[in-house]
């Protein structure tokens, strides 16, 4: 079966936009192929600086995955230090790439450019090696990833591709495949941006924690285009566009069929406010059920890290053995 790794970052709280771009797919994945969903712990700490939240952000991370409805018996979730391997294949990665080859990338460039009176971790610079690692440890095929991570993907391949040829066939060459299209949500109050948690305002993003009168509020007060036609034309009216289209993912409805329905702007706000609530609240209420037992929550993570470490460990010791390091 083919096995695909995805991996999200513990860092911010999960919105609208990543649920119904990707985690709801991931969701739908997980019956159709040997899916890992890696909470990248380690990556997390190349910006972390404050004690006692990465932990907390993890757990948190974990019972959102859980409560959309990620399945601990079928897919493998786990947290990234629990699966120490992790952090050797790193190393080892560290030592198959050049320093020309990360300087070339741009997510560094961009990242260290905008850190520029913060403090620029080393990690920061070699994150990819890690990143490698955390998809050639689990003889991955396929990692859907947006344009940002292609280069990361890339990369990985010319790390896997060096190792194969200097010290023997060990790991599986992985493809960078574009995540199953789910909705693009735009800002409520900027409709011609992504939601996105480190851009816009807060009026502007929908948590998926977010109170059912915060949410109602938020797209009541969305933005829509100047005049009162309701059109599904994401050039010439976005904001009307992005309310059909939350509405459409909700519903199942196609966005120009809803069109159709409605003379209005207000009610559409209203029913598209309503139907993200319906859709978030049994999402929250499982959110909320797991979090009140952390040791359950904590157990699920174990047993995922097992079946993680399984398959890791078996890759790290190939690797090990290609390069003819003296065994423990
Ligand atoms: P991020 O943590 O912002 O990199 O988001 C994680 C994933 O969520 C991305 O790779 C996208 O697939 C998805 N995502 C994030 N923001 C949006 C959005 N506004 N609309 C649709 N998908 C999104
Ligand atoms: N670098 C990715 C991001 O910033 C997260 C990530 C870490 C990842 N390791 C990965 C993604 C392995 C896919 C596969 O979003």
């Amino acid at each position: 079966m083919t096995r695909v790794l995805s991996c999200i970052q513990p860092t911010g709280d999960v919105h609208l936009g990543n649920y119904l771009g990707a985690l709801r797919n991931w969701v739908i994945g997980q019956h159709e192929k040997d899916a890992f969903h890696g909470i990248v712990d380690l990556h997390a700490l190349t910006i972390t600086d404050t004690p006692g939240v990465v932990g907390r952000s993890s757990l948190e991370l974990a019972a959102m995955l859980f409560a959309v409805g990620l399945d601990p018996d079928v897919a493998t979730v786990f947290v990234q230090s629990h699966v120490t391997e992790h952090s050797v294949l790193g190393w080892m990665m560290e030592c198959t790439v050049s320093f020309g080859e990360l300087s070339r990338m741009t997510q560094f460039k961009d990242k260290s450019a905008k850190r520029e009176h913060d403090f620029v971790s080393a990690g920061l610079f070699t994150y990819p090696a890690l990143q490698a690692a955390d998809i050639l440890l689990y003889d991955t095929d396929e990692v859907p990833v947006g344009e940002d991570q292609r280069q990361h993907v890339e990369i990985t391949r010319d790390i896997a591709l060096r190792f194969n040829h200097r010290f023997g066939d060990v790991f599986v060459l992985p493809k960078a495949v574009m995540p199953k299209a789910g909705a693009r949500v735009m800002d409520l109050q900027d409709p011609t941006s992504k939601m996105s948690k480190s851009s816009g305002s807060d009026a502007g993003l929908i948590n998926m924690l977010d109170e059912p009168s915060v949410i109602l509020k938020k797209f009541k007060r969305a933005v829509t285009d100047s005049d009162t036609e309701v059109l599904f034309d994401r050039e010439q009216k976005p904001g009307i566009s992005n309310l059909l289209e939350i509405l459409s993912a909700c519903t199942g409805e196609a966005p120009e069929a809803l069109a159709g329905t409605y003379t209005q702007y207000g009610p559409l706000k209203t029913d598209t406010g309503e139907a993200v609530i319906e859709l978030l609240r049994p999402i929250q209420a499982r959110y909320h059920e797991l979090m009140t037992d952390r040791g359950e929550l904590q157990s699920l993570l174990r047993k995922g890290a097992g079946k993680a470490r399984t398959v890791a460990a078996a890759t790290l010791a190939r690797a090990t053995t290609a390069v003819g390091m003296l065994p423990a």
